[in-house]
């Protein structure tokens, strides 16, 4: 596994009953998934150690986003790595995936690439105003993104993010009513499950809270995984993909995928019956998918910036805590916790006791 990260954690934690060993690489010894196997400690651009990685396992998978994609496309060749290198190199640029979306007829914001500040005004005459300008690369939890309301504005935030590595992209602002979620998963004999859309909030562009099943109807539902499964036969995917969606007038916008399991199908550890941890490794390594329906309403809440107390949190019912083991910072990820109910009311009466619980710190 390229990546030692929290999801490298759970994916390998989800190994474990299978008989699964993993081999990690990680810029750092004690990474969340360290627990697990050994790492190989080293830039995840050291080309001998993703090499390395690749002699001493059967399947190179990855839970960081971030690779040199040539670098994987190389190993592709002399081991089998899943998800496919494409669909890595197309998640990786958000050009390159809004792109993508529009040919296989997934609808998607208006977007436009911004090389300098002379295509500002033409990209907004595309866009309308407020925009989204977001650097085209290595953005995550909202960072490398400004929403603009006017000209000015936008011209501030030009100014902040130009000079990204891999240009930029603005994006017309979508006032959606809602944020979903698709988790979809597909196996090397090409059979697909999906788990049901969760709902999610965002705060300040990091993921606040995910409910399943997300309120919506059947129609929408449809709309979503037949746009999935067009992309996962189009990129040829094994592995789990996440799509992000908005819910304007009851139509779905695609926003963006991720080659990878998804903070956003962390509920399904307690709420699926495979979590799509399970569920990824299953389809790389050539096992047959497990069941995705859901166990019961559920809720998960992410800690950030730091942990809560744990004791008062799990005095309340049907809620199982995730401490990922890193550092508190400001504005990171560092657990989640999920509350599983029998019903919906039953879940809306956990929800408020939890919910003041959770930290949510973006600044020091
Ligand atoms: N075009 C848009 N219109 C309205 N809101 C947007 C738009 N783009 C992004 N957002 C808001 O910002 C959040 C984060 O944006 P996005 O998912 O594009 O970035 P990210 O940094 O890659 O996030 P992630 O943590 O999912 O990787 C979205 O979930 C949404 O709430
Ligand atoms: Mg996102």
């Amino acid at each position: 596994m390229i990546g030692g990260g929290q999801l490298g954690r759970m994916l390998a934690w989800a190994g474990l009953p299978l008989g699964l060993d993993f081999v990690f690489l990680d810029p750092s010894a004690d990474s969340p998934a360290s627990a697990f196997g050994p790492v190989i400690v080293a830039p995840f651009e050291d080309r001998e150690a993703v090499f390395k990685l690749a002699g001493a396992v059967d399947v190179v998978t990855y839970e960081f986003e971030n690779l040199a994609a040539h670098l994987l496309r190389e190993v592709a060749a002399a081991r089998l790595v899943l998800p496919p290198p494409l669909a890595l190199e197309v998640s990786q640029d958000r050009l390159l995936e809004k792109q993508l979306f529009q040919k296989l007829g997934v609808p998607t914001t208006r977007f436009v690439p911004v090389s300098g500040r002379d295509d500002l005004e033409a990209a907004v005459a595309t866009t309308g105003l407020p925009a989204v300008l977001k650097t085209r690369r290595f953005g995550y939890d909202g960072r490398g993104q400004a929403v603009a309301g006017d000209a000015a504005l936008l011209d501030a935030a030009f100014q902040r993010l130009m000079g990204a590595p891999g240009g930029l992209i603005l994006e017309n602002h979508v006032s959606f009513e809602r944020e979903l979620s698709l988790i979809a998963c597909r196996d090397r004999a090409a059979e697909i499950r999906f788990y049901p859309l969760a709902e999610n909030v965002h705060q300040q562009g990091i993921l606040r809270s995910s409910r399943v099943p997300a309120d919506v109807d059947a129609e929408v539902s449809r709309a979503a995984m037949g746009y999935a499964r067009s992309l996962l036969t189009h990129l040829d995917y094994v592995g789990v993909l996440a799509i992000e969606f908005f819910l304007k007038n009851g139509k779905l916008i695609a926003n963006e995928m991720a080659p990878r399991v998804h903070n956003t199908g962390h509920w399904s550890i307690e709420a699926a019956e495979t979590s799509q941890f399970e569920n990824h490794l299953r389809a790389i390594t050539g096992l047959p998918l497990g069941e995705t329906r859901l166990r019961g309403e559920a809720l998960l809440v992410n800690a950030v910036g730091r942990l809560p107390e744990i004791h008062p949190l799990l005095e309340l019912p049907g809620v199982h805590f995730h401490d990922y083991r890193k550092a508190p910072r400001p504005a990171r990820k560092v657990g989640h916790v999920t509350a599983l109910a029998a019903s919906a009311a039953e879940l809306e009466k956990v929800m408020p006791k939890l919910l003041v619980q959770m930290p949510f710190e973006t600044v020091s």
